[in-house]
């Protein structure tokens, strides 16, 4: 086959390959699954910083491509742009016409690099928040359409089963009336101390992980979020030298498209003990007039044990390497969403229709929560209306 996708990929981080031995993040693991599964011949082209970065990338890929026997299917090359997006642009020079852009850099940075690549009329994927703050988001959606070039934004929840079940049993009416909805959602301390350390400062913690769950409710009830109130404490961080919130909580009001009104309470924080069992802890509940989903997202069932390791919990559903016949292949919905995307370029199939995709409309509604959680924290919690 002579047909080649060309995927100029930004950020070459944790989520993208994986920094620590024997992790290899996600999207490097898609892009090689995608290639495996539909044989086909995949170029990507790297924006890159730092020698270190090269070499990290080059050991993943090479070990990636020989764990999936995808040798033949696979090329890459770098462009060293010094984290400017102008720079990138000038030195790329492609013919590829089937092309797909995804970014996966730290949050602050996403606007002006999707800006950038969208002028280019590259299609893009950006992993979440797409922005953090809304007129970026508004400027992204207008350019995406005078330039008929699509952008969508990573949210794999929109992917995971017990998310899916969940849309499909509300939406059949099964749990009535929304009333509430509610999360926990944490993460270890060595995610803002070691793996974030550069950038925990620029985001926040609703903005980088409880933005999920606003998505999520988007996703199961296509309701309209009205008003947020949050409130936040800086206690632990701020002793070691980082000045972002340890935990925040909100409060945020939707209407569904038949007026009714309901509630959804999320308290998410990055200090959790490095000793957890899991890189996550995470439950979603959401109870109606008639019944009540509780899903327990971190504790799936599945756990082990080891002389060498404490109980650690898996999840299974995410991103997760198995046996494949003589060699392996990556499953999960951290997979189905970036392969979803791939597929969804190639056969141009950029409609509005598929609702498990985010796109630009969609990718709206999470960064006007997160904009004015920012400002409800700068308001003494004060309830925020959100205009959209
Ligand atoms: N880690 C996860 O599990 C995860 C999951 C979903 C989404 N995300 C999102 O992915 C994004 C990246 O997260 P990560 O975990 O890979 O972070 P990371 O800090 O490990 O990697 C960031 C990457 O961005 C690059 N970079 C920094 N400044 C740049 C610039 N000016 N121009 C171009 N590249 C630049 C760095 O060199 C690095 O390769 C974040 O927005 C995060 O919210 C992360």
């Amino acid at each position: 086959m002579n047909r080649y996708l060309e995927i100029i990929l930004i950020g070459t981080g944790f989520y993208v390959c994986g920094k620590e031995k024997e992790t290899y993040g996600t999207i490097l693991p898609a892009i090689l699954t995608f290639a495996k599964l539909n044989n086909f011949k995949v170029k990507i082209v790297v924006g890159i910083n730092n020698k270190k970065s090269e070499k990290n990338f080059n050991e993943k890929i090479y070990e990636l491509k020989r764990l999936l026997a995808v040798e033949d299917l696979i090329k890459h090359e770098f462009i060293y742009c010094e984290g400017s997006p102008v720079t990138f642009i000038n030195k790329y020079n492609s013919d590829s016409e089937l092309k797909a852009g995804i970014i996966s850099i730290p949050d602050h940075l996403h606007f002006v690099w999707a800006e950038h690549l969208l002028k280019s009329k590259i299609p893009l994927l950006v992993v979440k928040p797409l922005t953090l703050n809304f007129n970026d988001s508004l400027k992204l959606f207008n350019l995406s359409k005078t330039l008929s070039t699509p952008i969508y934004v990573e949210f794999h929840k929109r992917f995971d089963r017990q998310l899916k079940y969940t849309k499909d049993a509300f939406q059949k009416g099964l749990i009535g009336d929304p009333l509430y909805a509610f999360t926990e959602y944490t993460q270890k301390k060595e995610v803002p101390l070691r793996n974030f350390e550069a950038w925990a400062e620029l985001t926040n913690i609703f903005s980088y992980l409880g933005v999920h769950y606003v998505d999520t409710i988007r996703y199961i009830t296509n309701a309209i979020p009205k008003r947020i109130s949050a409130s936040g404490q800086k206690k632990f961080l701020i002793k070691h030298g980082i000045d972002t919130y340890d935990s925040i909580q909100c409060n945020l009001e939707w209407e569904t498209a038949n007026k009714r009104i309901f509630n959804q309470i999320i308290i998410c924080s990055w200090i959790e003990s490095n000793k957890s069992s899991s890189m996550s802890k995470q439950d979603f509940h959401l109870v109606g007039t008639n019944g009540r989903i509780d899903c327990e997202q971190k504790d799936r069932g599945l756990k082990i044990l080891t002389d060498k390791n404490a109980t650690e919990d898996i999840n299974p559903d995410f991103t997760r390497i198995y046996a494949h016949n003589d060699s392996h292949i990556f499953e999960g919905y951290g997979i189905d969403s970036i392969v979803h995307f791939i597929k969804n370029i190639i056969s141009k199939e950029q409609s509005s229709k598929d609702k498990r995709l985010c796109n630009i409309n969609e990718a709206l509604f999470s960064t006007a929560v997160i904009y004015n959680c920012r400002k409800s924290l700068e308001h003494n919690s004060e309830w925020i209306d959100i205009d959209l």
